[in-house]
């Protein structure tokens, strides 16, 4: 077993190391400080591992994604979001029979309790339904409590993937002031939520089958990505002993912000804004690089990815395949382009190895489905769903399993004496 030493003062100790089946290697500093005193330091854990895990495997440097050892690239061609679901859960590409029994689950685990309509009452019509999708997701905890009994934990699993699509369309259908378009058995995952979103009572709505299979491959591509911030937030909410719903509501929240999956909406934010002003993204790109200017590219970079995000690659054909078949042509699709381009040829995004990311075109393919912009990070959510199911599981299940608790370095006042109000001056 190879081993790193680690000369501390004058002591010199061995730590052991972690070889992955990928070759990753990692120093097991678990008796660190019991045999040294001292703690590691590493603010946004770039550098440190939170734990062991079998679901996915990224190589950000070749852009390498993998579910259970199987390709993104042979997934998106070969295989469906539902089964993407079980694979991710499971471990394992089910059997036919297998799918069924779980495609079937799903479905007859859509509807939401008729009382939780009442929830959506309270909530303005401006709500962003990131904010509605955590609070129906805690929600869920009062009419479906945790239990010790593993059955009733995975049947748990199955109610919040199959209504998390009907709670997304309910709080869209709210805002607009629509009625509620009720799941529907004979649809498919991805149909039914098209289906809740666009539908109205007054007459039939079709989903366009090109609509189902592009965002059936969005969710795919969305389904996991070990421990990104939102995942890890749905660990350590999850590792305290808290249920599912209130560790995947928290993954939801984290999901939102800009940096995450928030981004999807914020490129197509920013690329407005470089309309409104005349097309001109040179000035954009020199925003961003400007370190006195807080402005960012938004859907560029990547914490791990120093190469394309296959994703982004992924998305980029999904585009040109949706919009030559529609004949549509976006004024934000060609200032994207151009912006990549110009982006990829600056030097101060080769130097830090920033390229597109996953949320830089997915904005641009939601759209063209006339998905509304503030509905992008729930479908981001939607798509992440069985990835943060998946990891709260093997979480639960993994005996190395503590409580998250990490360490500081204090940097505050040292000792003093309190100081009476009528001395303080
Ligand atoms: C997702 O982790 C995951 O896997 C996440 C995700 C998933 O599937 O779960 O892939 C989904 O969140 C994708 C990322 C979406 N976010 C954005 O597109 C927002 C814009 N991107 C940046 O904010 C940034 O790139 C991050 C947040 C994605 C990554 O941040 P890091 O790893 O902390 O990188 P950093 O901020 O330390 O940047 C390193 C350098 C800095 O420059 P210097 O200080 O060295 O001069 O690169 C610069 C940064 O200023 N930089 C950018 C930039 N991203 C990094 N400069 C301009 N525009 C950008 N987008």
């Amino acid at each position: 077993m190879p081993t790193a030493k680690l000369i501390l003062d004058d002591t010199t100790v061995e730590l052991p190391v972690i070889v992955g089946t990928e070759g990753e290697r990692a120093i097991d500093i678990r008796k660190l400080r019991t045999q040294t005193g001292y703690i590691t330091y590493d603010p946004g854990l770039a550098n440190t591992g939170s734990c062991q895990s079998s679901i996915t495997f990224i190589d950000g440097e070749a852009g390498v994604l993998r579910y259970r050892g199987y390709a993104i690239e042979d997934l998106v061609e070969h295989s469906s979001f539902v089964e993407v679901c079980y694979l991710l859960i499971y471990g394992e590409l089910p059997t036919r029979a297998q799918l069924e029994q779980f495609q079937d689950r799903l479905t007859h685990h859509s509807l939401l309790h008729e009382d939780m309509k009442k929830f959506f009452e309270g909530y303005p019509p401006s709500a962003h339904p990131m904010s509605v999708l955590s609070a129906m997701v805690a929600s869920l905890s009062t009419y479906y409590p945790d239990s010790t009994d593993p059955e009733i934990t995975e049947l748990n699993m199955i109610r919040l993937l199959a209504k998390l699509k009907t709670i997304a369309a309910f709080s869209y259908k709210k805002s607009i002031g629509q009625p509620y378009i009720y799941p529907r058995n004979d649809l498919s995952y991805t149909a039914d939520f098209l289906h809740m979103m666009f539908a109205v009572p007054s007459e039939p709505y079709e989903v366009p089958p090109l609509f189902e299979k592009v965002l059936d491959v969005l969710l795919i591509l969305h389904a996991d990505h070990e421990q990104n911030c939102s995942t890890s937030t749905v660990r350590m909410v999850g590792s305290s002993g808290a249920d599912l719903f209130a560790s995947i509501s928290a993954g939801i929240s984290a999901l939102s912000g800009p940096l995450h999956g928030g981004a999807n909406q914020a490129v197509i934010q920013m690329l407005e804004a470089i309309r409104k002003d005349g097309g001109n993204y040179q000035k954009y790109i020199e925003k961003a690089k400007d370190p006195n200017d807080p402005f960012r590219l938004m859907g560029f970079g990547h914490r791990v990815y120093k190469n394309f995000d296959p994703r982004a690659r992924l998305i980029k054909k999904l585009v040109d395949q949706v919009f030559n078949e529609m004949g549509i042509n976006d004024p934000l699709l060609e200032i994207a382009q151009k912006l990549e381009e110009a982006a990829l040829k600056d030097e101060y995004f080769i130097e830090r190895k920033l390229y597109p990311n996953i949320d830089f075109y997915s904005g641009i393919l939601y759209r063209a489905m006339g998905i509304p912009t503030n509905m992008y990070t729930v479908l981001f959510a939607m798509g992440r769903l069985p990835g943060w199911i998946a990891q709260w599981k093997e979480m639960r299940e993994d005996p190395h399993t503590r409580i998250y608790r990490p360490r500081q370095i204090y940097q505050g006042a040292t000792h003093r004496p309190y100081v009476p109000l009528d001395q303080r001056g």
